[in-house]
């Protein structure tokens, strides 16, 4: 027998995504979803029809001002994540933020900085880190199944939904770049990118980005608004074996092709030069089906129960949000190559002329007192680990 407080939690935005939010928060029993805040009064009278116990707000820094929160998330545009998450983590609340962390690297390390002063959990919404689906790849990869992995190429596309202020690069890569950093375990060295604004001036609808690895891997990342086919599929080319992740069916959403292809070691004559091609099987392994945003929803309230970062921390957020910067530096240079700093320094376009375009884990967290969540007796916590859900 444990006695757990809940957590109060109050979601901004109920457009499109929040709803989403709203919904898993309220199915998780150590949580207390109080208030949902939207500047649309028809928004929130629509949501309170569908779950008339939270309370409704329009003004989020009055909602900000009540002590019975203890954890804000934020799901509105990326403009105002800025403003939103700052004065969040000011008023003392732990914070969720939808993805992309933020409109820029600066914004970025500031809330990192603040919420490591103020000793609060601050999380970014990489949902597909949470898809079992993306854990049955990175296990695959970790135990060397496909052999050492050579490149990953990514598609996202759709027709819409539309942005005013941020390219398809900025509204659908970060899911992309985040699922490529988690499966390579490493940081790219530079990234390149083109794009072209067929719907809106001056925003890009169509992307193709490239980021470059050690060793010569690579990942190619294309992303559309403008298909008439909605397409979630990322390609996983390993030394030995290949995998093939569509997302959109419910089943059989991974498959592994037993193929490969070697050149000869040694040859002497350009006769003697044969490739050789390895035909085998295609299987799809077991995936459990979990909804991801609801594992992500409980792994925020772990993370602030027990003190620890999560998986998706302002860090991650950081290496995705310096990605796109550099992503949109490069599509004002035509696709040229921009160097990605180490963390901390500017982002520059490199030396090299433009390119014709061809295309760890973190340290527990800890605040300065006890988390208040922490259960009172015996059993031990769930996500005991910063990187379990
Ligand atoms: N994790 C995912 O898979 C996923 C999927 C879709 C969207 N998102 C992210 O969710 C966020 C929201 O996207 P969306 O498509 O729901 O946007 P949206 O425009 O549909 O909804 C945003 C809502 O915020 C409200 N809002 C704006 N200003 C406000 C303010 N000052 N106070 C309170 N409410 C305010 C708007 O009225 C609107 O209802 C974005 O960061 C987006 O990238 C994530």
């Amino acid at each position: 027998m444990s006695t757990v407080k809940k957590i109060g939690v109050g979601v901004i935005g109920c457009g499109y995504w929040g709803p989403n939010l709203v919904r898993n928060f309220l199915s998780l029993p150590d949580c207390h979803l109080k208030t949902i805040c939207d500047v649309s009064n028809e928004r929130l009278r629509h949501l309170k029809g569908i779950y008339p116990s939270v309370e409704t707000e329009t003004n989020y820094e009055q909602m900000l001002k009540d002590p019975g929160l203890h954890a804000v998330v934020i799901a509105t545009s990326v403009r105002h994540h800025f403003p939103m998450a700052k004065n969040s983590l000011l008023a003392g609340k732990h914070t969720l933020i939808e993805k992309p962390l933020a409109a820029s690297v600066e914004q970025c390390e500031e809330f990192i900085a603040l919420a490591k002063k103020q000793g609060l959990v601050l999380m970014v919404g990489h949902t597909f880190l949470y898809s079992p689906a993306v854990r049955k790849i990175k296990e695959i990869l970790d135990k060397k199944d496909i052999g050492v992995i050579q490149y990953i190429s990514a598609r996202r596309l759709n027709l819409g939904l539309f942005q005013k202020d941020i390219n398809v690069a900025w509204d659908l890569a970060p899911h992309d770049i985040s699922i490529v950093l988690y499966l390579m375990g490493e940081f790219p060295y530079s990234v390149n990118c083109r794009g072209a604004a067929h719907i809106t001036p001056g925003i890009e609808d169509v992307t193709s980005m490239s980021l470059h690895f050690s060793q010569d891997k690579t990942a190619m990342i294309q992303s559309s608004w403008l298909d008439p086919k909605k397409v979630r599929e990322m390609t996983i080319v390993g030394s030995e074996r290949m995998i093939v992740y569509d997302d959109l069916p419910a089943q059989e959403k991974i498959k592994i092709y037993d193929v490969s292809v070697k050149a000869p070691r040694h040859y002497d004559t350009f006769a003697e030069f044969h490739y050789a091609y390895h035909y085998g099987d295609i299987y799809s392994p077991y995936i459990k089906q979990e909804e991801p945003l609801k594992t992500e929803c409980q792994h925020f309230l772990d993370c602030i129960r027990n003190g620890r970062t999560p998986l998706t921390s302002g860090t991650k957020g950081l290496d995705v949000v310096r990605i796109l910067e550099a992503s949109s530096a490069s599509i004002k240079l035509n696709g040229a190559p921009i160097d990605l700093p180490k963390a901390g320094q500017p982002t520059r376009p490199n030396s090299r002329p433009p390119i014709p375009f061809a295309g760890g884990s973190n340290p527990p967290m800890r605040s300065s007192t006890a988390s208040p969540f922490s259960e009172t007796k015996s059993s031990k916590p769930s996500g005991a680990s910063g990187t379990e859900t």
